[in-house]
C-alpha cells in the first residue's frame, strides 16, 4: 500500500488516530497566527479546522494527499488541491500546515514547500507545525507521523524553496510515540511552529 492509498483507507473509516482533528485554539496558538482573509489549508483532517474558519468568514481553499479527504469539508470550499503543482500563484494571506509535515518524505515536502510559498501573497504567512527527535523516516513513519526534523533541516527546505523562517516558538516535549509505532523508549520529540515568508 501507498501512502495515497494509506490516506484513502484512514479517511474513508475515519480513522481518528491518524485523521487528527485539531482546532482553530490550538493551531493558533502554536503557529501563533491570528488567520484572516484568504487561507490556505493543508490536511483537512476531521474537518473541524476548516469549519471553524469558514465561520470566521475566510475563504478557505484546501490541499490534500486524497479526494476522500474532501468528503467532510467540501461545502466549505472554494477550491480542492492534490497536486501542489497546481496552486494560484501570490493567492493567500496564510498557508497552514499542522500535523502534516511528521508524514512527509524531505523530497516531497521541499516540492510541497516550493509551491506554497510561491501561492503566498508578498505579506502573506505559511505557519507550519513540525517535529524534532530521534530520525524516522521509513514509510511506516511517514504513514504514522514519526518522521522527524532539526530546526536546522527545516531551515534548509524552507531557504530552498524560496522562504524564511520569520518566527519560531518554543519547543514542546513530547515522550509519547505514536501508538504502535517504534520503540516508545527511544521515543522523544519536541512540537515547534515556524512562520515562513516568501524571501
Ligand atoms: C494527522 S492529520 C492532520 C489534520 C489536521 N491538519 C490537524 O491538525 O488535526 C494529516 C492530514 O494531512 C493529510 N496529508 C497527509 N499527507 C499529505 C500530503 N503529502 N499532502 C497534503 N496532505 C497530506 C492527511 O490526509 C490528513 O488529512
Amino acid at each position: 500500500m501507498d501512502l495515497k492509498q494509506w490516506w484513502d483507507k484512514a479517511h474513508k473509516e475515519n480513522i481518528n488516530r491518524w485523521v487528527s482533528d485539531y482546532g482553530k485554539t490550538k493551531i493558533h496558538k502554536l503557529l501563533n497566527v491570528d488567520v484572516k482573509g484568504t487561507v490556505l489549508i493543508i490536511g483537512t483532517g476531521r474537518g473541524t479546522y476548516v469549519k471553524e474558519m469558514f465561520k470566521d468568514d475566510c475563504t478557505i481553499d484546501a490541499m490534500d494527499i486524497t479526494e476522500s479527504a474532501f468528503d467532510k469539508v467540501n461545502q466549505y470550499l472554494r477550491n480542492k488541491f492534490i497536486f501542489p503543482c497546481s496552486l494560484p500563484e501570490s493567492e493567500y494571506d496564510y498557508i497552514i500546515h499542522h500535523l502534516v509535515a511528521q508524514h512527509m518524505s524531505d523530497n516531497d515536502l521541499l516540492i510541497q514547500l516550493k509551491e506554497m510559498i510561491k501561492s503566498l501573497k508578498s505579506n502573506g504567512i505559511l505557519g507550519i507545525q513540525f517535529s524534532e527527535g530521534k530520525k524516522y523516516n521509513d514509510l511506516e513513519a511517514q504513514m504514522k507521523g514519526g518522521v522527524r526534523r532539526t530546526i536546522k533541516i527545516m531551515n534548509k527546505l524552507i531557504r530552498k524553496a524560496g522562504g524564511e523562517i520569520v518566527w519560531l516558538s518554543e519547543g514542546n516535549h513530547q515522550y509519547e510515540a505514536p501508538k504502535g509505532l517504534h520503540d516508545p523508549i527511544k521515543y522523544y520529540c519536541e512540537w515547534y511552529g515556524i512562520q515562513v515568508k516568501r524571501v
